[in-house]
């Protein structure tokens, strides 16, 4: 798709199934086939774009280093979530010196990692996946608040159109879902799989099952003393998205894509896409979700 159409930034391919942007995620990926040397030790967070991705990224790495940091003077007061983890599509290059165990993060579907990081060496993946309308309607408010100035912003009926044919970045969403999905369900011990939905119903749960799962478990002392309530009221989206380094920083992912980093908040709720669509699409995207999850055992609401 050229540039201007497939939500504008930059033009997208498609390889092996997957919709990607050519001089980012298709040469981060390759650099993640050729060159990334994962460890057993390694924990990568997977996400879809626009499904949680900066809250999970807050979270893991309040819950791995809660005994390193006071919460008073916790990094994540002054440092974006995005920047407490290297994010392998960006070539970071200096993964090796990194101790371990090392947290890091992709958007790159399970269908299309190395072998290295899925049966050999075999890291451990947290994805949080989230209801398809949601995804929709983040993503397409994201994608128009970064769009350049020349172009015309995108409607949401195109939006749709393109998000329902699977034309999103490392879409199709259901697909991606699908494949981390399907590889929790085999491989449980390597392959957390979360919900938005859920992170926000009970989030203190959530966090527990996410450190029992990191080798992080809290202890009754722990949970007592209220330090899994702390991590989830740091990570909260009231909490991070008023802090002044959430606000006023920018994410340089490439030369080319910089993003005001407090385009990653806007509302963060359950529900929300639902008040932008009409009745005539929740009812074609959720026909689509239902179809394409049929019998994987997955389901989103209504
Ligand atoms: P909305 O646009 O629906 O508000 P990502 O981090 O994957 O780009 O996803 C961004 C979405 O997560 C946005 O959704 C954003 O508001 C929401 N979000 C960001 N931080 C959050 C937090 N701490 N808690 C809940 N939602 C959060």
């Amino acid at each position: 798709l050229p540039r201007g159409k497939g939500w504008m930034t930059e033009h997208l391919v498609q390889y092996q199934g997957v919709w990607l942007t050519p001089n980012f995620a298709l040469k981060g990926l390759m650099w993640v086939q050729d060159h990334f040397k994962p460890r057993s030790t390694d924990i990568c967070l997977a996400t879809f774009p626009k499904t949680g991705t900066t809250w999970l990224k807050a979270l893991t790495f309040a819950t791995v280093n809660r005994t390193r940091y006071g919460f008073a003077d916790h990094p994540l007061l002054t440092t974006v979530p995005h920047g407490c983890l290297p994010f392998l599509e960006a070539c970071p290059n200096d993964l090796d010196g990194f101790p371990s165990p090392r947290l890091l993060s992709t958007h790159i579907p399970y269908t299309l990692l190395p072998n290295s990081m899925t049966v050999n060496q075999s890291c451990r993946f947290v994805y949080i996946c989230r209801d398809p309308k949601d995804v929709l309607v983040s993503k397409w408010l994201f994608m128009n608040k970064l769009r350049p100035k020349e172009l015309a912003p995108i409607s949401l009926e195109e939006a749709f159109e393109l998000f329902c044919q699977g034309i999103s970045h490392y879409g199709p969403y259901w697909d991606h879902v699908l494949g981390y999905w399907k590889a929790s369900l085999e491989t449980p011990e390597k392959v957390l799989f979360l919900k938005y939905e859920e992170l926000k119903e009970e989030p203190s749960v959530v966090v527990k099952r996410l450190g029992e799962f990191l080798g992080h478990p809290f202890s009754l002392e722990e949970v007592s003393k209220g330090v899994v309530e702390e991590i989830v009221k740091l990570c909260s989206f009231e909490n991070l998205s008023n802090l002044e380094v959430n606000k006023s920083s920018v994410l340089k992912l490439s030369t080319q894509i910089i993003i005001d980093n407090r385009h990653f908040f806007r509302k963060g709720k359950v529900g929300d896409g639902k008040s932008y669509l009409t009745d005539e699409m929740i009812k074609r995207i959720n026909e689509i979700t239902s179809e394409k999850l049929l019998g994987s055992g997955l389901v989103f609401g209504s």
